[in-house]
């Protein structure tokens, strides 16, 4: 079955929306429990499509899964080595964490090259350069990807980028060195942070997670943890956003402020009226907002996941807004989507201009999940009925944006059918 959603724009928002788990956090942790033979009892697991694929792929690995409303329950008592050139590998991006996890449990991994999102080249050079540094032997063949190592004696790793799936593989793999292993220039996001809390909780020894160098000392044996995955920082920041569009009112509950501090200053910066606590924001009608730059970049910059969505608010000031993406190259394609809402705009390879623009309801087609999530939020602002195509994108990383929009005002409807 295909999706569409059928947007009626023009609509207010106004009520309270509770933030779901965090997807990058808990794609990296579900893999990392397959490490302890007890079971894991995992909270606020998104309830999204790559998690399923996740799963698929643990159930293919003899792993039992149970889960309820609440929790979803992990034993990996009596998994087995398999080989991992199946489909589910090329159907999302975090899928490669199974290297990491694999030479630390097997000694070995074959699998294919992983799938995700088409917002750039997206290499893997430096997850290979870090295991090469720890002596394990890899192979590359197209898309298929050949490792083994007979035993991880540990070592230093020095990223040339401060990559969030590097440094989380390569602590996959570093779990049970015989020695310590340093990795230097490590990502810092509240992700990787929050995986290595997990890993701590389940007894491994790590130092310096959220910092440039992460270090990881020898450990023998994990055991089973109950474990409560972190608040979506991107769908709290995509919610704001929204909020700051179309919103009389609209507080968002279980969130962690602190880690949307890049955007919440920004909007602060454009004037936003906004009630920040701990753990919710409250967002409130503005009525004039200053025009802005943002630049994407590693934590703690502004997140290069946030810029399709901000982009969507930054085509309603006045004045000339500016985006420049660091990270990914190819990650404004749904502005030419926009063009057919009569977006106006100047695009550079990195750069985007964006000029107030009145958005006219027209089909628009998501090409990547945040590119779709912008588009949302255009065809809510439009004044009349917009469609939106291959919202399967989206669908991977926002539990039910539909539901949750609806609930506080919005007038999205689903339209299923089966694909030609
Ligand atoms: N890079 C390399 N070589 C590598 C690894 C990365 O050149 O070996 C480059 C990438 O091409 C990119 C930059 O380094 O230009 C940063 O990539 P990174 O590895 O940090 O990103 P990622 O692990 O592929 C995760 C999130 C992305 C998020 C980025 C940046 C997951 C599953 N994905 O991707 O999330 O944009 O970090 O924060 O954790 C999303 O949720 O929509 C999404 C794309």
């Amino acid at each position: 079955m295909k999706k569409t959603y059928v947007v009626e724009g023009n609509q207010k928002l106004e009520g309270s929306i509770p933030i779901q788990g965090s997807k990058n956090a808990a794609l990296a942790i579900i893999v990392a429990s397959i490490l302890c033979k007890e079971k894991v009892i995992l909270k606020n697991v998104p309830r999204i499509k790559d998690i399923q694929q996740l799963l698929k792929i643990l159930r293919y690995l003899h792993c039992e899964i149970h889960s309820n409303q609440k929790e979803l329950i992990i034993d990996s008592t009596n998994i087995q080595y398999e080989n991992l050139q199946i489909d589910e590998i090329k159907s999302y991006r975090a899928s490669y964490y199974f290297i990491g996890a694999f030479l630390s449990l097997f000694g070995r991994v074959e699998i294919y090259q992983p799938g995700g999102c088409k917002i750039g080249k997206r290499p893997i050079d430096q997850h290979i350069k870090g295991l090469t540094s720890l002596n394990v032997n890899v192979c590359l063949n197209h898309d298929q990807l050949m490792a083994n190592s007979s035993s991880i004696e540990g070592g230093e790793i020095n990223l040339d980028i401060a990559s969030v799936g590097a440094t989380i593989n390569l602590i996959l793999a570093s779990i049970f060195a015989k020695n310590k292993v340093i990795i230097n220039n490590a990502a810092k996001e509240p992700e990787v942070v929050d995986f290595v809390c997990f890993l701590k909780k389940m007894g491994a020894k790590i130092v310096g997670e959220g910092s440039d160098t992460i270090v990881i000392m020898p450990c023998e044996h994990l055991h089973g943890v109950k474990y409560e995955i972190m608040p979506d920082r991107i769908v709290t920041g995509t919610y704001m956003i929204y909020g700051v569009a179309l919103a009389k009112k609209i507080k968002l509950t279980n969130i962690r402020s602190k880690d949307n501090y890049a955007l919440i200053n920004t909007l602060i910066n454009m004037g936003v009226q906004m009630d920040i606590r701990e753990d919710s924001i409250t967002i409130y009608e503005s009525n004039s907002l200053i025009k802005s730059h943002i630049i994407t970049g590693p934590y703690p910059a502004f997140p290069s996941d946030l810029q399709q969505v901000i982009s969507v608010l930054f085509l309603q000031l006045e004045g000339v807004s500016i985006i420049e993406e660091t990270l990914f190259e190819n990650r404004f394609t749904h502005l030419q989507e926009l063009k057919k809402m009569n977006a106006k705009f100047f695009l550079f390879i990195d750069k985007a201009l964006l000029l107030k623009s009145n958005f006219v309801p027209a089909t628009v087609s998501a090409h990547d999940l945040r590119g779709g999530a912008a588009l949302l939020l255009a065809a809510l602002i439009a004044n009349g009925t917009s469609i939106i195509q291959n919202v399967e994108y989206i669908e991977r990383g926002y539990e039910d944006i539909v539901r949750d929009l609806n609930r506080v005002g919005a007038r999205i409807h689903i339209d299923e059918y089966e694909e030609a």
